[in-house]
């Protein structure tokens, strides 16, 4: 299976909402995490789509920004792979090129509610026992944060919060194509 890891072209974005149904089922709305991106666009140049030999979608991962008292991190997810391409590393290629693009870009704290076994090897931990907190119930073992940078949490605690300041706040630079540094491959990733 060959796929490739692209910036999230306008097209995907029509067909996000069924590929999020099919995999999150539609009572997904509800959650924490949506909360606090309601109503935002995610940050720009964060916004991926694996797509296949006829460059349909397959798979998509999208950042939001966040903060943590004054200090800006970045919220993953949501994380889905095509139920029938589940299992062959798309997901993790996803995870994979979307944390070296934040770093690349100078984020420095990102945070994710989902599975531990699924983030820790990316170097996620908990988030809870880190000194954050969401602004709404969350399972706190799948609350989780990852330094993107040595040292980023450091007297960074709280209360994560909604960032619309900063979604106003990108300049147009960051809002240029982002150049995606390289092409991923099943093969690559395996
Ligand atoms: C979770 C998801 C994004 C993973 O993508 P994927 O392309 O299927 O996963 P990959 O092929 O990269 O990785 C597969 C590995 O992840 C594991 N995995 C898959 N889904 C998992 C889950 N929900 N929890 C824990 N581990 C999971 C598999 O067991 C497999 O482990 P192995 O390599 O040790 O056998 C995808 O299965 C999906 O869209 N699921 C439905 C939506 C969802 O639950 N998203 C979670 C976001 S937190």
């Amino acid at each position: 299976m060959t796929y490739h890891i692209i910036a999230e072209r306008p097209q995907d974005a029509v067909l996000l909402d069924p590929l999020l149904d099919r995999t999150f089922g539609s009572d997904r709305h509800g959650k924490t995490v949506y909360r606090l991106r309601e109503g935002l666009a995610p940050v720009p140049g964060l916004a991926f789509s694996a797509i296949g030999a006829a460059e349909e979608l397959l798979g998509s991962l999208r950042f939001w920004p966040i903060r943590i008292g004054a200090a800006e991190a970045i919220l993953l997810g949501p994380l889905a792979v095509e139920p029938a391409l589940q299992g062959l590393g798309i997901g993790r290629a996803l995870v994979r090129h979307g944390l070296d693009t934040a770093r690349a870009l100078g984020e420095r704290i990102c945070v994710v509610v989902g599975e531990p076994n699924y983030y820790q090897p990316f170097g996620f931990s908990n988030a809870e026992a880190a000194g954050l907190r969401l602004p709404g119930p969350v399972d706190a073992h799948r609350f989780q944060v990852l330094e993107l940078a040595p040292g980023a949490l450091d007297a960074v605690s709280g209360l994560i919060d909604r960032a619309d300041e900063r979604a106003v706040a990108f300049g147009d630079e960051r809002l240029a194509p982002f150049p995606v540094p390289g092409e991923h491959t099943g093969a690559q990733n395996q």
